[in-house]
């Protein structure tokens, strides 16, 4: 198994155009968690359209958010055909807990069959199946949620640009703030918190050393008044706490 940045195509390629083994899987998440980035997609998907390898798409911080029916980057990306199976939480975007995996019937039936922690975990109770049912009837009934959520990210992102705070790359809700120092990170994040915030330093192991980070997640329900707010106490924050904060990086 290799594992390696998720942007990294041309090293995929490479690896592949190596690879002995019969059946390859690429497994990959569509938006990137802790830089809140897309997966160039259609580039996996062209790949394993040329090499014949499998692809499995984790949709955690995508569905809901993304594509005309709000059924994620798979859908925006028009590469349904090519994706064997997508992981899609449900406690993120939809509102509820748990997961469900979409795909092909077979490797669906294959999971349902072989799948050891499913097999051995007791069913989710039918009220939350009931509300996932809810919940995508609203991603698709409403698609204007969505629309608002990334006009509200860009919308934080200009601010935080207007404010000299660079962010990671990207378009979407997961809007992070790379401070280095894990202490920095963890004060600054207090300062948000205090004025009504909730807003984590994330630090390794979940990001690479040195890039602890505020990640910042948008909801629709935000209005542009609060973002503004958010960014003026994180740049009194971040002005506070220059000496410790030996670079702020994008
Ligand atoms: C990429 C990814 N997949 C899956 C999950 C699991 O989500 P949950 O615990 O809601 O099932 C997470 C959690 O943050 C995630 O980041």
């Amino acid at each position: 198994m290799a594992v390696f940045p998720h942007n990294d195509v041309d090293r995929l390629a490479h690896l592949l155009a190596r690879a002995e083994e019969h059946v390859r899987f690429i497994v990959v998440e569509s938006l990137y968690s802790m830089d809140g980035d897309e997966t160039p997609l259609a580039e996996y998907a062209d790949l394993c359209r040329s090499t014949g390898a499998v692809l499995v798409v984790d949709e955690a911080h995508a569905v809901g958010v993304y594509g005309e029916r709000g059924s994620g980057l798979i859908e925006k990306a028009g590469i349904e055909e090519q994706v064997c199976l997508s992981v899609n939480t449900a406690g993120k975007a939809l509102g509820v807990s748990g997961a469900f995996v979409a795909g092909r019937s077979w490797a669906v039936d294959y999971l349902l069959q072989r799948a050891r922690p499913f097999l051995f975990s007791t069913a989710p109770p039918p009220a939350l199946a009931a509300a996932l049912d809810a919940g995508l009837d609203l991603v698709e009934a409403e698609p204007w949620r969505r629309e608002r959520l990334l006009a509200l990210s860009g919308y934080l992102r200009a601010r935080l640009h207007d404010a000299g705070i660079p962010v990671t790359a990207g378009t979407s809700q997961i809007v992070a703030v790379v401070i280095g120092d894990n202490a920095a990170a963890l004060a600054v994040a207090e300062s948000l918190q205090a004025a009504g915030f909730d807003v984590r330093a994330i630090r390794p192991p979940t990001v690479p050393r040195g890039t602890a980070r505020l990640r910042m997640s948008v909801n629709a329900g935000l209005s542009e008044a609060v973002l503004d707010r958010l960014v003026a106490v994180l740049a009194g924050a971040l002005a506070s706490r220059r000496d410790s904060i030996s670079q702020l990086t994008s």
